[in-house]
């Protein structure tokens, strides 16, 4: 059975290396839109580029910054 997450957006924090980065792979594989989060600028990037056109947006974002968070976006508006 195909799993798909077709019209789903998935936000992903610690997504720039290991199982963050596992999970983004998954879900985009899988038709989801992801919003790859991490402290990793350049890492966030490469995984950018990797990705089929438009199915990975990316945030730097620190998890432990309270502000921060409050601005993750987290709505289903589309990817630029
Ligand atoms: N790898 C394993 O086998 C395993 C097994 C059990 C549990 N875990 C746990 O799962 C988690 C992830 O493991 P991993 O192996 O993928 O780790 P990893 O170190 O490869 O990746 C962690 C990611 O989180 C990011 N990150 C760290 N602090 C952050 C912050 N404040 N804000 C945003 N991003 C931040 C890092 O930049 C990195 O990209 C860890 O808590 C680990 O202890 C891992």
């Amino acid at each position: 059975m195909k799993i798909t997450f077709e019209g789903a957006t998935v936000v992903v924090t610690g997504a720039a290396r290991g199982i963050g980065r596992g999970i983004v792979e998954a879900f985009a594989s899988c038709g989801a839109r992801v919003v790859a989060t991490d402290v990793l600028a350049e890492a966030l990037s490469e995984i950018k580029a990797g990705a089929p056109p438009g199915r990975v947006e990316t945030r730097v974002v620190d998890v432990t910054d309270a502000v921060t968070g409050q601005v993750l976006p987290v709505t289903g508006s589309p990817i630029a």
